[in-house]
Order: structure tokens, then C-alpha cells, then sequence
């Protein structure tokens, strides 16, 4: 039995306000939910942000120079890495995430198709200590990439602490590429969260059957339903599967009480604007250098740079 699990569960649904990472959402089955997801009309973040990147990867080689590392945070099925290899040509790309299959296969097909590029998979989370290689630990120059607007899933104060870590771990003169979703119309938002196709519902219920799966547990996820609100003051969808009817369910022989209509949280997706990414930003240690966006201004890119030692928070 996975006992990192087992503990974040036990941990979580014995809070106030059950909760668990949101990490745990990425098995294989979650994975390639999430993959499908990713592809819905409704999800306009992958397509929006894809629109943006064609533009980003023509002027990147100018911006960047020649042959960096780069080191790509949650890569998933590595779709945008490929793209990246091949506008960038760097000599080391390392792609860091915690779903273990997705991974290994990615980075095997990279690195098939990218015989030039030294590629390593590393299996870890981003939000702990990652074991980075040393090709790209001794790199003349660093460039991080985290698409998606993963940065978005952090709790509050995270995507800083995350941003500030990264700029002490990629060190002096780096570059960090940032993908982030722009707040928005609620309606288009909420589609986002809760797509007609019903896979994001799946997705959220995944994680309760990966508990059951998993974990000596017997949860009745029939029950459970995915919710996503809108929260306006925190600026983020905040995802839920909420129990539709009052029960105790047992996990590894631990007791808990759902009250009908109680909510288990399983992701906030936080949305910027082009100045509170800059705030951040700025504030872990990094200037923005570049930055672009789609017509309707759904979704930004930023290209960071690092700023000298002497300035921002931060120093390496
Ligand atoms: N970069 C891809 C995938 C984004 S989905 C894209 O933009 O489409 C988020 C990815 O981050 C998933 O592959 C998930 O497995 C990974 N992930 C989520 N939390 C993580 C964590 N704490 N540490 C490492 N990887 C994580
Ligand atoms: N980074 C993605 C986002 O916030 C992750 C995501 C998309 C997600 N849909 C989701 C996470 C549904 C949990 C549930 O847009």
C-alpha cells in the first residue's frame, strides 16, 4: 500500500474542511482524464494557451540564446515539452512529475525522438526536494518551464513560495516560462470545471476510486458528486466532491463521518491578471521580461527573468 497516501488521506478527511492534494488526482487513470480534459470545447485553457505558444516559441531562441537547460515542472503526457525541444534545441531537458507511467512514457518518447537532447524523467514532487540532475545542476544557463497554469493550484501564498524557490534552485541569470490562466467571465470559468463531457466530474471522482483501489477502503462514489464554485474574493474555482447523502466510510480501518451535502476539496485553479502575476513574481525574486497573450486576454505567458542577487527577496 502507498503510505504517503494513505497518510495525506487519513490527514485530510480528519480536517474540518476535508481536503487532500491535489497531486493525488494524476494516477493513470487520472492522467489520462486529465489528457481528455485538456481536448474538451469547454476547457479553453490548453487550446488558448497552445494559440499563444506558437507565437512565444518563434521569438523564444532570440530571447534565451543558445542551448539552455530547462527543466519542466508537472510535464504530463510532454506534448508541450516536444514543442519546446524542438523550438529551443536545448542540451538538457529534465521533465519532473509525480505520475509515474505518464512519465516514464513521455520522456522514453522524447528522448526516441530527440536523440540529441539529453532528456531525464524524475519522478517527484515539485513542491518538495527534487533530485535534479547534475547535467543540469552544471549548466551554464537555466530555464524553467511550468505551462499549463499550474501555478494556479497552489494555495494561497504558494505560487510565491513556489516562484521563490525556483528562482534560488535555477540560480543566477535564469529564466523561468510561465503559463497562467487570466481571470475571466464566471460562466466560461465554470464550463471550464465542469465540462459537458462530464470528464472533469470523472476526473474529481477518480480520486475517491483511486482511494478505494488503492487504500483498504469502500467509499460508495456513487453518492459523491463533483463541484466547482466560483469564489470571487480569492479569485479561484475551487473543486469539491460533495457527499449527496450523510455517511461513515472507513479507510484502513479509520472511521469517517460525511453530513449530507459535506465537501471534500480536491483543487483550487487561482486566475491572474497580468499585474497580480507581476506582483508575484516580483515579489519571489523575478522580473518580467516578455509577456503575451491571446486576443480575449484569457491566458498569459510570461517569460522571468531572474533578478540580480542584490534585489527582490531572494538571493541564491
Ligand atoms: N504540463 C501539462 C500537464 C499539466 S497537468 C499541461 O500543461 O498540459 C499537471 C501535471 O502536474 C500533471 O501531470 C501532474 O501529474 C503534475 N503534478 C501535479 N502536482 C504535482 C506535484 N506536486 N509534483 C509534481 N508533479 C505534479
Ligand atoms: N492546471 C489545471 C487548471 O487549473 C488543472 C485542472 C484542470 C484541474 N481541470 C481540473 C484540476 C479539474 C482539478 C480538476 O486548469
Amino acid at each position: 500500500m502507498n503510505n504517503e497516501f494513505l497518510q495525506d488521506v487519513l490527514v485530510g478527511f480528519a480536517k474540518q474542511q476535508k481536503s487532500l492534494s491535489p497531486k493525488w488526482l494524476y494516477d493513470e487513470r487520472g492522467s489520462e482524464l486529465f489528457e481528455k480534459i485538456t481536448k474538451t470545447e469547454d476547457y479553453y485553457v490548453t487550446r488558448t494557451e497552445e494559440s499563444i505558444m506558437r507565437t512565444v516559441l518563434g521569438e523564444l531562441p532570440g530571447l534565451l540564446g543558445p542551448a539552455s537547460a530547462i527543466t519542466e515542472f508537472g510535464s504530463g503526457a510532454g506534448i508541450k515539452s516536444q514543442r519546446l525541444i524542438e523550438a529551443i534545441k536545448p542540451s538538457v531537458y529534465v521533465m519532473v512529475d509525480v505520475a509515474d507511467e505518464f512519465l516514464r512514457a513521455s520522456a522514453k518518447a522524447l528522448s526516441a525522438r530527440f536523440p540529441d537532447v539529453e532528456i531525464h524523467g524524475v519522478l517527484g514532487d515539485f513542491l518538495g526536494e527534487v533530485a535534479m540532475p547534475s547535467a543540469f545542476l552544471n549548466a551554464p544557463s537555466r530555464v524553467g518551464f511550468f505551462p499549463g497554469s499550474t501555478i494556479g493550484n497552489f494555495d494561497k501564498g504558494g505560487a510565491e513560495a513556489f516562484l521563490a524557490g525556483a528562482r534560488r534552485d535555477l540560480g543566477h541569470g535564469s529564466r523561468f516560462l510561465l503559463g497562467a490562466d487570466l481571470v475571466k467571465d464566471e460562466e466560461v470559468l465554470i464550463a471550464a470545471y465542469d465540462d459537458r463531457q462530464h470528464l472533469t466530474a470523472e476526473f474529481t471522482l477518480n480520486l475517491l476510486r483511486r482511494i478505494n483501489r488503492e487504500l483498504e477502503a469502500s467509499i460508495n462514489v456513487e453518492t459523491f458528486r463533483h463541484l466547482a464554485l466560483w469564489n470571487n474574493d480569492e479569485r479561484r474555482i475551487e473543486i469539491y466532491a460533495e457527499a449527496q447523502a450523510a455517511q461513515e466510510l472507513v479507510i484502513a480501518d479509520e472511521t469517517f463521518r460525511f453530513a449530507k451535502g459535506e465537501r471534500l476539496h480536491v483543487e483550487n485553479s487561482h486566475k491572474f491578471t497580468r499585474g497580480s502575476m507581476t506582483r508575484i513574481a516580483a515579489r519571489a525574486g523575478w522580473d518580467v521580461e516578455a509577456y503575451w497573450t491571446d486576443p480575449l486576454e484569457w491566458f498569459g505567458v510570461f517569460l522571468l527573468k531572474a533578478q540580480s542577487s542584490d534585489e527582490g527577496t531572494s538571493t541564491p
